[in-house]
């Protein structure tokens, strides 16, 4: 199948290039490079053999959209394009709300006019917000968000079960992922985090490599065996496969299907420090300072529904995130420049 991938040249769309050229699908991939390098398309290349198309655009471009469908022809979306920096977002929510929402809204608007309406977007468990049970199945309610990005991936969600409730010939998936960590095994594809990272594993390597000196560990004084925070890791091939299978579910009438994505264990961030140590030999110093702000005790999902439905499992281990995180810091230090 001809795919559009929005957001393409990211960390978790460029994984989920290579997992659709190796079932044989056409992935094209559409990305404005905001936060993503050109050095990726090549990678892809030689981890697969096979050229896929790029486009560097933007989702709020309706005449690059426009001449993309023209000359591609998709037949389904898989839309990662956005911001996703939760921090940034609490300081510039217009520039949020404008990109995730404004774009997600020109991108509707284009592949309706080119009668495409099969779309598979990347939520995210922090739509449960402060979940009120774990494990947390798709039938938990939806939360109060703690800052413009999650209120975007919230929002998003609505607007696209309202798109089908209006016109029940879009077919919608809205997978909600949970962690994901890991990289692509070759060590030539992960995670390029601009600046110091937010997220936990691409600090833990930015120790391991030097570039850090020590891990603040935020709070151990949560609700959670150790004290600290419990969360539901997902490597990120797991998590790319997981829309190839989506794929499949994307028949007409199927209507709008809502997965989580994640292993259904969840891990303290001492188990993470703990397990790198273990997968790579090297010693992550850390300090335990406060809580981080709207950060929540415990989340991990149940997610027997993608299994039922979707035939997905998540297949590789915490130890394996760690080998394969590290292998891609160690062989780029500086990510895909050097
Ligand atoms: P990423 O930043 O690596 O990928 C997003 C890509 O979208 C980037 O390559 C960026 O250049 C591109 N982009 C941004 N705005 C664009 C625009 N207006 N037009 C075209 N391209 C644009 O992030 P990721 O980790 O790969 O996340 C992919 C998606 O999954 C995002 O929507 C993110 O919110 C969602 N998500 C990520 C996580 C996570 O932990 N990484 C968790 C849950 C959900
Ligand atoms: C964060 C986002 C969430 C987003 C998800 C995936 C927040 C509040 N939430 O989730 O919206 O969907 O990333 O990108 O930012 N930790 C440390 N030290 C660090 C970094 C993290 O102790 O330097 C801890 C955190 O307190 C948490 C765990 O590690 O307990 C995981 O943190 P992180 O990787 O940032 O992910 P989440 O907070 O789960």
């Amino acid at each position: 199948m001809k795919i559009l991938v929005t957001g393409g040249a990211g960390f978790i769309g460029s994984h989920t290039v290579v997992e659709l050229q190796n079932a044989g699908h056409e992935p094209v991939i559409l990305d404005n490079l905001y936060n993503a390098s050109s050095k990726v398309v090549g990678r892809i290349e030689a981890i697969t053999g096979r050229s896929v198309p790029f486009y560097q655009a933007d989702i709020r471009d309706e005449d690059a959209l426009r001449e993309v469908f023209r000359k591609e022809a998709p037949e389904a979306v898989i839309h990662f394009a956005g911001l996703k920096a939760v921090g940034e977002s609490v300081r510039k929510p217009w520039e949020y709300y404008e990109n995730n929402i404004g774009g997600t809204l020109h991108l509707l608007k284009i592949m309706k006019e080119n009668g495409c309406r099969n779309i598979i977007f990347s939520s995210s468990a922090t739509v449960y917000g402060d979940p009120a049970f774990v494990p947390i199945t798709e039938e938990c309610p939806k939360g109060t968000c703690t800052n413009p990005y999650g209120w975007t991936k919230w929002m998003q969600e609505q607007i696209l079960t309202d798109l089908h409730t209006a016109d029940p010939e879009w077919n919608v998936i809205l997978l909600r992922y949970f962690n994901p960590i890991g990289a692509h095994e070759s060590g030539t594809m992960g995670e390029n985090p601009n600046g110091i990272p937010n997220n936990l594993m691409p600090y833990i390597t930015q120790v391991a490599i030097g570039r850090l000196e020590k891990l603040h560990v935020f709070g151990n004084d949560y609700d959670t065996p150790d004290g600290t925070g419990v969360r539901d890791y997902i490597h990120v091939v797991d998590l790319a496969r997981g829309h190839v299978k989506a794929l499949k579910k994307l028949a007409p009438g199927s209507g709008v299907n809502i997965y989580n994505l994640g292993t259904g264990q969840g891990y303290s961030v001492l188990d993470i420090v703990k397990n790198f140590e273990a997968a790579t030999g090297l010693n992550i110093p850390y300090v335990i300072d406060p809580r981080r702000a709207g950060d929540i005790a415990t989340c991990y999902c149940d997610a027997s529904k993608a299994e039922r439905e979707l035939g997905w499992k998540a297949e590789y281990g915490i130890r394996r995130m760690c080998e394969d995180s590290w292998r891609w810091q160690k062989n780029n230090p500086n990510g895909y420049d050097g």
